[in-house]
């Protein structure tokens, strides 16, 4: 079987629970590279449980399979920056960025987000299915029943997109990504850097026993876990899951204009 991601397909199905089960499901018999999307996706899990909720027909919710990864976070940063890549291509004036751990922002407003899996037979990690939900044709009030402030290219732009060709777009960029992975890491992790707008902010981060820590977020580690230096000069590590960002005190006027590029 030709294993090589140029040519891994993409598959589309009209329904599914998650197209992360889908492919976690059927992972042995799936090319390295495959893509895997949903028309409607009618349980889209997020991390921890929750729940990723889009309507049938707004949004793109795709999987990928990655088989040859140096290290399972590295799966989610490849179909991140495709993601990125495309909301920037479609919201070119919207300020666009990665929220450590796994999510794309519009300032204040989450865009998509990414969930990925380890797959484990008899106990090894075989690889990793990574997925993306991007939300595209929302309107507000499709987006006004989530928990926290999110929003849609179609909100951003005030026009309806094609599913069809940002879906089949998506696929190319992911294997686009999954290519320069394969012979350069190093470029995608530091691309993959450059575009987490948060690193050297000062962020008040909500802990899971209702405490609250606050610091300089110094820099990502190599296996992914923010690092936190307080006022105090003490050091902290945390991986995804730990922590949570709390984005309704960043002042983003600010972030957005100390990341503009320079006339
Ligand atoms: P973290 O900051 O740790 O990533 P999070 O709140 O973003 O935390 P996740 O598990 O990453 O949590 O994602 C689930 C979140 O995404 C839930 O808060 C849920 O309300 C929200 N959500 C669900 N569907 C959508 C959607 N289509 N668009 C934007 N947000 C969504
Ligand atoms: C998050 O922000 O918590 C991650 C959301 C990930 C959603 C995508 S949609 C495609 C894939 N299938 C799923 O069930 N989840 C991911």
């Amino acid at each position: 079987m030709d294993e090589s991601p140029e040519k891994s397909p993409l598959i589309v199905l009209d329904e599914v629970d998650s197209t992360n089960t889908w492919a976690m499901r059927n992972f042995e018999t799936l090319v390295d590279g495959t893509v895997i999307a949903a028309v409607f996706q009618s349980a889209g899990r997020g991390r921890l449980g929750r729940k990723w909720q889009t309507l049938p027909g707004t949004a793109l919710t795709v999987s990928a399979v990655f088989k040859n990864v140096e290290k399972p976070f590295h799966a989610g940063i490849i179909i991140g920056l495709a993601g990125l890549e495309l909301i920037r291509e479609y919201a070119p004036a919207a300020f666009s960025f990665f929220k450590w751990p796994n999510d794309i922002y519009i300032r204040e407003c989450k865009i998509s987000g990414v969930l990925s899996e380890g797959v484990l037979r008899g106990g090894c990690l075989r690889g990793v299915v990574s997925g993306i939900g991007i939300n595209v044709n929302q309107s507000s009030d499709d987006l006004a029943v989530l928990e926290n402030p999110a929003t849609s290219l179609s909100v951003l732009v005030g026009k309806k997109f094609f599913l069809e060709k940002l879906r089949f777009e998506l696929a190319e960029k992911i294997k686009k990504y999954y290519i320069i992975y394969q012979s350069n890491s190093g470029t995608v992790l530091e691309l993959w850097r450059d575009e987490n707008r948060l690193i050297g902010e000062n962020l008040v981060l909500n802990m899971p026993d209702g405490s609250v820590r606050q610091g300089c977020f110094t820099a990502i580690g190599a296996n992914g876990e923010m690092c936190l230096r307080s006022s105090d000069g003490e050091n902290f590590r945390f991986d995804c899951g730990d922590v949570k960002i709390d984005t309704s005190l960043i002042d983003f006027n600010l972030l957005e204009n100390k990341c503009k590029p320079k006339q």
